[in-house]
């Protein structure tokens, strides 16, 4: 049994993460999370105090960052600022946050001799082309395209550096976009799905035919925490569940799932410098550590996920309204 930190565990893959931990081993988790916008206490409100003691806090804030890094027994890093359109509008907390805030837990994790991992996205290696046979492997250069993907391609960096230069027992996963439970309503699938349940249209950047590799939340949790007991320390490991679907297919999935005509959606601007394709072969991760993913199926679990914005307007509803005024000013 040991005792992890999660740092972001309030948001949508950390929290995702933090169930995972609880219901598949014996570790204790501590997680700290600074409950921005994008940070929820009740995506946690189920798990027991006795497993589980939450700070709110900046993963910046050196003297905190020390004094829990000296309570466990190694941190997972989750805590960013994740979305490319905030990124396109202000960039400045995605530099305090994904920069400045991995060199913070960087030169803890250094002085203490803590195990680490940092999570990442596939978005730092830019994009492919459509009709490119090619897919994202460990050796692909980086080359991000927003503020988002630069400051994390840059955080990536932080860590390689920290693990070469002094000797830190890092490792760095890059996934690719996740779906399921508690992701907040800005993100492509949930504002869709909230759409809908709202009496809204779904709404399409451009026309549509943008490719992302989906795959569910908890199989990136199972990813990550078999490359936390078993990866090899420095070695960066893709994750990813062959999951490359066009945004207007899966708009139209959605529309079809929630017993809607599949074109009762908008088209409205595109976004600027907007990634075509991201696309992983993960076959490091499956030979080396024996991961598979559980969710083979994305419109079972594009279902599943309906479901769960259903029966959960409690958990989404306050922050809807405020997503749509921001949308709405920006013309999407
Ligand atoms: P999210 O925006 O849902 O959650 C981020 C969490 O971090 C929130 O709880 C927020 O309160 C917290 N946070 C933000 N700034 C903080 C700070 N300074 N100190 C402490 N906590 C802070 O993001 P997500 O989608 O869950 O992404 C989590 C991680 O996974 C990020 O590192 C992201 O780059 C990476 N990732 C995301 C995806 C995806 O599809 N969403 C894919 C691959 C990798
Ligand atoms: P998003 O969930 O923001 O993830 P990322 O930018 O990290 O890939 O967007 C996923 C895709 O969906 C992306 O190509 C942009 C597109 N998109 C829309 O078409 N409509 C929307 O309302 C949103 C939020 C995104």
């Amino acid at each position: 049994m040991a005792r992890l930190l999660v740092t972001g565990g309030a948001g949508f893959i950390g929290s995702n993460f933090v169930h995972h931990v609880i219901e598949h081993t014996n570790h204790d988790v501590i997680v700290l999370d600074k409950l921005t916008y994008a940070g929820n206490r009740a995506s946690l409100a189920d798990i027991s105090e006795e497993r589980l003691t939450f700070v709110q806090g900046d993963v910046a804030d050196a003297g905190l960052v020390n004094e829990l890094v000296t309570a466990v027994d190694a941190v997972v890093h989750y805590a960013a600022e994740s979305h490319n359109d905030n990124s396109l509008h202000d960039p400045q907390p995605f530099l305090d946050t994904n920069l400045i805030g991995t060199y913070t837990l960087l030169e803890a994790v250094r002085k203490h001799g803590t195990r680490m991992h940092h999570i990442s996205t596939d978005e730092v290696y830019g994009d492919l082309a459509l009709d490119d046979p090619v897919r994202f492997s460990e050796n692909t250069p980086y080359n991000p395209s927003s503020p988002y993907s630069s400051t994390k391609a840059g955080s990536d960096l932080l860590v390689r550096a920290w693990v070469r230069s002094f000797g830190v027992a890092a490792t760095i996963s890059n996934c690719s976009n996740n779906y399921g439970p508690y992701q907040h309503v800005e993100k492509f699938i949930p504002r869709q799905i909230t759409n809908v349940l709202r009496g809204l249209r779904p709404r399409l950047y451009g026309e549509g035919r943008n490719v992302r590799d989906w795959i569910h939340a908890d199989d990136h949790s199972s990813a990550v925490l078999a490359i936390l007991e078993n990866g090899r320390i420095g070695e960066t490991y893709l994750i990813g569940a062959d999951g490359e679907k066009d945004n207007k297919s899966v708009i139209e999935t959605i529309l079809t799932l929630m017993g809607q005509p599949a074109d009762a959606y908008d088209h409205v601007s595109d976004r600027a410098g907007h990634d075509l394709r991201y696309a992983i072969d993960s076959t490091k991760l499956r030979n080396e550590l024996n991961w598979r993913p559980v969710y083979q199926d994305f419109e079972q679990g594009l279902r599943a996920t309906i479901e769960w914005y259903r029966n959960n307007e409690d958990w989404w509803s306050p922050a809807k309204d405020a997503t749509e005024d921001f949308y709405a000013k920006v013309g999407q």
